[in-house]
């Protein structure tokens, strides 16, 4: 005899009559769209409700139309009279948390029935999920269809996500959800990892007057009641033990049984699917309900499309056994066949039977760290946002606000995380910072505080940080500042963020550089002229525009080299043509014929690292005609090298004596840039000749900015430091109070001055090592002003002129650095200077430069300032 299980057997849910006091220790019954806080014992199976409050935190409750309750609806199960409904979202989920926690072994039961509750009369169709995979895709025949699924599955994190999905054809609601704790040795699977298994069919057999809901059932199974005609079905009143193992089948299900009415029949079900890569498990449950005679034998094979699954079975009486595939039965078409065995004489009997498909999904949850970390940024921010289940999946259906990189074996990555406009408060969050994939994070129009934090620099893959339109403060963190210059990342900030990070920051990197600048000191002696040439690139039309509040990029064409093609286009470091604390200067060529300077990194100098590092930053960030700009910079296996232009007329050293005043105009412009155009102001704090460079055609550019700080902001006027710079030009206040301030640079500028006016060197090695300042304020305190000019200009100079210039030195030198000039001050006098300069009319060639630096008038009534020649008898740096 043969019968046909029909594929969509509907499950009966009968009216129940008795009421269990059921042990329902880890159950989670949740009556959905309950009223809040109602809590309830359903009469008809003795279990207690509870509203779905605590476990959801969108939709909406809704009752479901008169027509389909009760007492219209009698036998309507209470949980089924109401519905939660998510017309908002296209991902709504349950959180539920099983007791065993993660790894614990659980079924979970969802119903649904529509009941016209939303008096459209159109039956939805949507789809439910367990976490990332497709549970199942809810359709219903009509409006008193009760659909109701279950899915036996390993809890994989502490929680279950039960997802209701639009797919568009109605909006998702959801009747009831509960959650039942199995017993782990349990629904048993051959593969290692655990796999859910979605409820086929249950039936009870041999019996079609049971509830199907027992109280007995620890699991809370429900088993379908089912009897062919072609079968007789056999009862026994005797309590079966369940205790063999651990599916524990309740008593009223095992306690009835079937036979075929045919005794040399078999007991035969099959069973068909779509899908012919379908997997399925089949539990099935003997216990003889007689006592078999001393010549009776019951003894059968079940076998599955012919091919035997178990041989010889011999059910014992009154006591339950079970028996299950251990490979999936894969295919399309299933036929079981109970055979009696040769050696039986009674026929099989089977009492209950389960059947599970394996949930096929290729769906992965995201990776479990960025899950961490964005679960934390959600509690953290307080995140309003419908984010629940899985960050990433299902597919089509991550977070709002975030997009996942999907590849086929591995779990889906964060790739883009956009919190823009969200209401985010505090500091930016350490978890950012685990979301290793992040390539694009849009923090913007928020109300953070607080720093950019260095961890954001762990963010290796980030192409976009946006962090405008926050409160944020302080410093753009190295590593971004450098990634964004060599155009890896677009960084957008809020331009009062921009600081020179390298050194306000971080006190310990002060520490380490009062050795290195001892040693850089002695090294400056034997520092050769830098030969660069100064390419003119002004980007910026006033440098006070950038004081405003404006928005801006950091961005960069600069260009990085690899340390192969540094070595290329210097041809293997051929030609030195400097040296400096850091290292040595090479001549080299571009692929386009320019020349340019390489100046190099020494790997011995580990210390000079932070000074590079912080150089390479500086020429990033400030373009001035009178500025060194730089071509690019290479950072290959800590190996650093800085790309300058050649510059084919040396430094102000190598001129001192012949080129003067423009010179001083074109430095002071550089430093004036410094001082007054950079938001925040940057000091060099090494303005001396060395660092004066001339272009071929005589323009003079400040350069060398390894020791350059930024003031905080624009309140502060001036910083705590460590005293570095070099010898004859160090500030002496600033040497004395640590106290920093460009009032620095324009003491050190006023030597350069002197310098250039008397073409001596700031220590004067020929005459017992004084001071530049010495040798001025003796020859100043005898009036012989005409004594400190530089001989090598031929007494063919403007008296004026040189006054004034000396005027400006003296005032740049002051020893308190309040009474010092600004390097606006300074522009103006020495553009005077010059003016003097050429209303003398034109000169005869070779004089020319000479003439035009420092000219002499003698019919001008000498308009020597006040000078405070007392000052200027302390001169620094010894
Ligand atoms: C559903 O019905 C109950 C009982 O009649 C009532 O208290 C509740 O307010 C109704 N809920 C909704 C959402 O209409
Ligand atoms: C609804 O569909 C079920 C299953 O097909 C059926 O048993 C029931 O009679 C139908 N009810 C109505 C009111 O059509
Ligand atoms: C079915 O169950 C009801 C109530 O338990 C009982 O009254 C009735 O006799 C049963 N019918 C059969 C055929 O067992
Ligand atoms: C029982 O089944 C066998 C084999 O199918 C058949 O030959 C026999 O006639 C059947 N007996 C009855 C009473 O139907
Ligand atoms: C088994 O033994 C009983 C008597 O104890 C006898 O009536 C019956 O025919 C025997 N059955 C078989 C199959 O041998
Ligand atoms: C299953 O049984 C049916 C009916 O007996 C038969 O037509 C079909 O070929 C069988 N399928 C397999 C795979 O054995
Ligand atoms: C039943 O299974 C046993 C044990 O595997 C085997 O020896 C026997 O031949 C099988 N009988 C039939 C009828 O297939
Ligand atoms: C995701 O959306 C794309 C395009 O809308 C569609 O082709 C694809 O099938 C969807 N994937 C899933 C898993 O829904
Ligand atoms: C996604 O991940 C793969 C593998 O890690 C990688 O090759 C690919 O570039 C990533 N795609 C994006 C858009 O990040
Ligand atoms: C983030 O979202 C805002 C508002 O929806 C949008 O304006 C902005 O362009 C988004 N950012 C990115 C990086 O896509």
């Amino acid at each position: 005899m043969v019968f046909f299980i029909h594929l969509f057997l509907l499950c009966v849910t009968a009216r129940f009559i008795h009421v269990h006091a059921q042990i329902q220790t880890g159950y989670i019954s949740i009556d959905c769209g309950s009223q809040e806080n109602f809590n309830y014992v359903d009469l008809d199976t003795g279990i207690s409700y509870t509203s779905d409050g605590s476990f959801v935190n969108t939709g909406i409750n809704k009752n479901i139309s008169s027509e389909y309750a009760y007492p219209n609806n009698l036998y309507l199960p209470q949980p089924l009279s109401d519905l939660r409904s998510f017309p908002q979202g296209d991902k709504n989920c349950y959180t539920l948390r099983p007791n065993g926690g993660k790894s614990s072994l659980n079924l979970i039961r969802a119903t649904f029935m529509y009941g016209n509750y939303d008096g459209e009369n159109k039956l939805p169709e949507f789809d439910l999920y367990l976490g990332v995979h497709l549970w199942l895709s809810v359709k219903f025949k009509n409006s008193s269809d009760v659909v109701t699924t279950e899915i036996i599955s390993v809890a994989l994190e502490d929680t279950f996500s039960v997802c209701l999905v639009n797919v568009g054809l109605g909006v998702p609601f959801i009747s009831g959800l509960e959650l039942r704790p199995l017993d782990g040795s349990i629904y048993k699977t051959d593969t290692k990892k655990f796999v859910p298994l979605v409820l086929f069919e249950r039936f009870d057999i041999g019996y079609t007057n049971g509830s199907g809901r027992y109280s007995s059932d620890v699991y809370d199974r429900i088993w379908s009641p089912y009897n062919s005609p072609s079968w007789d079905s056999l009862r026994t009143s005797i309590d079966i033990d369940t205790s063999g193992d651990g599916y524990r089948a309740p008593n009223e299900v095992m306690q009835t049984g079937s036979t075929p009415k045919n005794g040399t029949e078999s007991l035969e079900f099959s069973w068909s699917v779509s899908d012919p890569k379908a997997r399925f498990y089949i539990y099935l449950y003997f216990a003889d309900l007689v006592v078999l005679r001393r010549n009776q034998t019951r003894e059968f094979n079940v076998s599955w499309n012919e091919f035997q699954l178990f041989g010889s079975v011999r059910p014992r009486a009154y006591y339950a056994s079970t028996f299950y595939n251990l490979r999936p039965l894969v295919g399309n078409e299933h036929n079981i066949s109970i055979k009696k065995s040769g050696s039986a004489n009674v026929p099989p009997i089977l009492n209950a039977i389960e059947i599970y498909r394996v949930l096929e999904s290729s769906e992965l949850a995201t990776f479990s760290r960025d899950v961490d970390a964005v679960e934390n940024i959600r509690t953290t921010y307080k995140i309003n946002r419908n984010w629940v289940g899985d960050p990433c999946g299902p597919k089509n259906y991550s977070w709002e606000g975030i997009i996942c990189n999907y590849t086929n074996s591995n779990p889906p990555r964060i790739i883009f995380m956009n919190l823009s406009a969200s209401d985010l408060t505090g500091q930016i969050a350490a978890s950012i910072a685990n979301l290793s994939s992040l390539e694009t994070l849009d923090l913007s129009n928020n109300s953070l505080t607080g720093p950019i934090p260095d961890f954001l620099e762990k963010l290796s893959l980030l192409k976009l940080l946006d962090l405008r339109g926050n409160q944020l403060s302080g410093y753009i963190p190295k590593s971004l500042l450098e990634r964004s210059r060599t155009g890896l990342l677009k960084l957008s900030v809020d331009s009062r963020n921009l600081c020179d990070s390298g050194s306000c920051k971080n006190k310990s990197k002060k520490k380490i550089l009062i050795p290195i600048i001892a040693s850089l000191l002695s090294l400056l002696v034997v520092l050769l002229p830098l030969i660069i040439f100064w390419r003119i690139k002004r980007k910026q039309k006033s440098s006070k525009e950038s004081s405003n509040e404006e928005v801006r990029s950091i961005e960069s064409n600069n260009k990085q080299f690899t340390y192969a093609e540094v070595a290329n286009m210097t041809n293997n470091f051929q030609t030195a043509i400097g040296k400096g604390g850091f290292g040595s200067v090479y001549l080299g060529t571009l692929k386009n014929g320019k020349q340019v300077a390489v100046k190099l990194l020494s790997e011995s100098s580990s210390q000079g690292y932070n000074e590079f590092q912080n150089e390479a930053e500086l020429l990033m960030r400030v373009h001035h005609r009178n500025l060194a700009s730089f071509v690019g910079y290479s950072h290959d296996n800590n190996r650093m090298a800085l790309v300058y232009e050649y510059m084919a007329n040396g430094n102000l050293k190598s001129y001192i004596s012949e080129m003067r005043l423009k010179i001083a105009i074109d430095a002071a412009q550089g430093l004036e840039y410094l001082h007054h155009g950079c938001r925040p102001a940057i000091i060099h704090r090494d303005v001396k000749s060395a660092n004066i460079l001339l272009s071929e055609n005589l323009d003079a550019k400040i350069a060398d900015f390894g020791l350059s700080k930024g003031l905080p902001d624009d309140q502060t006027t001036h910083i705590l430091t460590d005293v570095i710079g070099t010898a004859g030009y160090l500030d002496p206040e600033y040497r004395r109070s640590h106290n920093l301030n460009e009032k620095s640079d324009v003491y050190s500028f006023g030597i350069v001055l002197l310098e250039l006016i008397t073409g001596r060197p700031a220590i004067i090695k020929s005459m017992d090592h004084i001071h530049i300042m010495q040798y001025v304020g003796h020859y100043l305190k005898k009036g012989e002003i005409t004594s400190v000019i530089d001989e090598q200009m031929g007494g063919d100079f403007n008296l004026e002129s040189v006054s004034k210039a000396i005027e400006i030195s003296v005032a740049c030198t002051r020893a308190m650095s309040t009474q010092r000039v600004t390097m606006s001050e300074v522009l103006t006098g020495l553009k005077v200077c010059l003016e003097m300069e050429m209303t003398r009319g034109p000169r005869n060639q070779a004089n020319h430069v000479v003439q035009k630096m420092v000219g002499l008038q003698m019919d001008h009534s000498p308009d020597i300032c006040s000078m405070d020649f007392e000052l200027m008898t302390d001169p620094s740096g010894r």
